[in-house]
């Protein structure tokens, strides 16, 4: 491997908060979604559904940093089903008839969030000279790559920022013990925490690689050029 990564960005969390709302939305209930996770529902749904619908406010707006916070949504996001439901007349648990508008709206509103914080930290390590000369790319991998919505946002920003989008096949992007193991690697190869007795082993939540550049990054308060993010078939 001749690359090496600039650096990484954690998508689960987007798993996490697809999957909350497709059980609030009871979409196991739906035909087309009854043997799927909730992120293909939201995904599936979405494609029949009017995003306009819904306005969310994308998260954290008014912060120039690359921090991620979609608590504020999956608030936004309960509060219009409850609203819907009491329109409609109906008990949680039903499915409700705007299923798909919701669903293309969060679809939306998570992938605008991870776009721009993209795009800002694609201007950051640009300002400080961090992108390699040739070639720069941007690795989409994991469960959520397999989003064909989200890679087509953030074709929008790679476009834009003159990098390379590479998204490699889903079948490759699943594998957490890939993922484990190559950061393995990386902290080998960096002669960082090599155990000599599986005696020593610790349990980490975290096994941190490189810089932590967060105040760096927040310092620096990069203001996004306009980019409309609207994704065509
Ligand atoms: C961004 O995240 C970092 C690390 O979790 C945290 O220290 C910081 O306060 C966050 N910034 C904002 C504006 O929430
Ligand atoms: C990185 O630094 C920020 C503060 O600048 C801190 O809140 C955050 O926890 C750090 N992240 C890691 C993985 O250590």
């Amino acid at each position: 491997m001749k690359w090496r990564p600039v650096g990484f960005l954690c998508l689960e969390f987007v798993t996490f908060v697809c999957s909350q709302v497709a059980r609030r939305l009871s979409l196991i209930k739906h035909p087309k979604c009854s043997m799927i996770s909730g992120g293909q529902a939201i995904e599936i749904l979405a494609r029949d559904g009017d995003r306009l619908k819904f306005l969310f406010k994308p998260p954290m707006g008014a912060q120039y940093d690359c921090n991620f916070s979609f608590a504020g949504l999956r608030n936004q996001v309960t509060m219009s089903i409850q609203k819907k439901e009491e329109e409609e007349g109906v008990e949680q648990g039903t499915l409700l008839s705007c299923v798909n508008d919701i669903a293309a709206a969060t679809q939306h509103t998570v992938a605008s969030h991870i776009a721009k914080r993209t795009h800002r930290a694609i201007l950051f390590c640009k300002a400080k000279d961090l992108l390699p000369s040739c070639n720069p790319t941007l690795v989409v991998s994991g469960g959520v790559a397999s989003n064909q919505y989200i890679r087509k946002i953030l074709k929008i920003v790679t476009d834009t920022t003159g990098l390379h989008l590479l998204c490699p096949p889903s079948k490759f992007c699943t594998d957490n013990g890939v993922m484990i193991a190559w950061n393995g690697v990386e902290r080998l190869r960096e002669g960082k925490g090599i155990l000599s007795h599986t005696e020593e082993v610790n349990y980490e939540p975290k096994a941190p690689l490189g810089v932590n550049i967060t105040a760096e990054v927040k310092e620096a308060a990069i203001k996004l050029p306009p980019l409309k993010l609207r994704v065509t078939d």
